[in-house]
């Protein structure tokens, strides 16, 4: 594994499981140096043990949609590792609810985290991503390429696919890429808070997303994937 000072360096927000688990267990593979938040340190901590990186991987424990917690992330990257090549607006959640019975309050958290989160992380971690030629992942949904009856998860990751574009148009021509990378169903912790747990029919693991998402950072400079949609094979939506 590289360490070097010249490894590139990702900040993933909910990088301790799921897809952001996956995604930052690739890139250790590459010798990367990877910064990972999420609001629950024990998490954070169960999961470097078990990768056991060492100084490869930072743990950060914050709320992604705090913008003094996020700029604060990326201050302690950039301090710990000294650049910044990349990061992963990943931190998400679903509500599984419709607009008929849902909780307005836990749609706030829901909006909160899902578009102001990888909004705060873009204004963060851009001076610093100009600096590197960097690359800006958002991890969207096929929900916010789709919509399905009275979905307000949807409607959050319609604005995370309106914020790719938006920042896109914003930074191109500066050497910053922006991708969306919008998965369908995923067989993750995601689907705890569902009452049925997790849908029946066709689902990918996080590795499958993994897989996306790094291809996005790796892209020669003056190349950039703005958008990959990714289902598993038979799902409608
Ligand atoms: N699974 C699917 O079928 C699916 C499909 C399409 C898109 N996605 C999207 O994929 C992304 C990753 O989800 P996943 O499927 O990998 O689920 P996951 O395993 O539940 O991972 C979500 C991660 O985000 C963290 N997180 C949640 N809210 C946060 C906040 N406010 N601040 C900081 N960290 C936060 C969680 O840790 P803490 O709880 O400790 O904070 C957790 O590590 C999400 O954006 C989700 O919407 C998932």
């Amino acid at each position: 594994m590289t360490q070097s000072g010249a490894a590139p360096v990702t900040l993933i927000t909910g990088g301790g499981s799921g897809i952001g688990a996956a995604t930052t267990r690739r890139l250790l593979e590459q010798g990367h140096r990877v910064a990972i938040t999420g609001r629950r340190k024990e998490r954070l901590d169960e999961f470097a043990a078990e990768v056991g990186a060492g100084e490869a991987l930072l743990t950060i424990a914050g709320d992604a949609a705090d913008h003094e917690a996020v700029q604060a992330a990326v201050d302690t990257t950039v301090a710990t590792f000294g650049r910044l090549s990349g990061v992963v607006a990943n931190a998400g959640i679903s509500t599984h609810d419709s607009l008929v019975d849902g909780d307005p309050a836990e749609w706030q958290d829901m909006l909160l985290t899902n578009v102001l989160g990888p909004a705060v992380l873009i204004r963060a971690a851009l001076p610093a991503l100009r600096d590197t030629q960097g690359r800006i992942v958002l991890v969207g949904s096929t929900a916010g390429v789709k919509n399905t009856p009275g979905n307000m998860y949807s409607v959050t990751k319609w604005a995370v696919s309106a914020l790719a574009e938006n920042a896109r148009v914003l930074v191109t021509g500066s050497g910053v890429g922006v991708t969306l990378v919008a998965p369908g169903r995923v067989d993750t912790s995601f689907w705890d808070s569902r009452p049925d747990g997790v849908p029946d029919g066709p689902i990918m693991t996080p590795e499958n997303i993994a897989t996306s998402i790094v291809f996005a950072l790796s892209q020669p400079p003056g190349i950039e994937i703005n958008s990959l949609v990714i289902r598993p094979s038979g799902q409608l939506f």
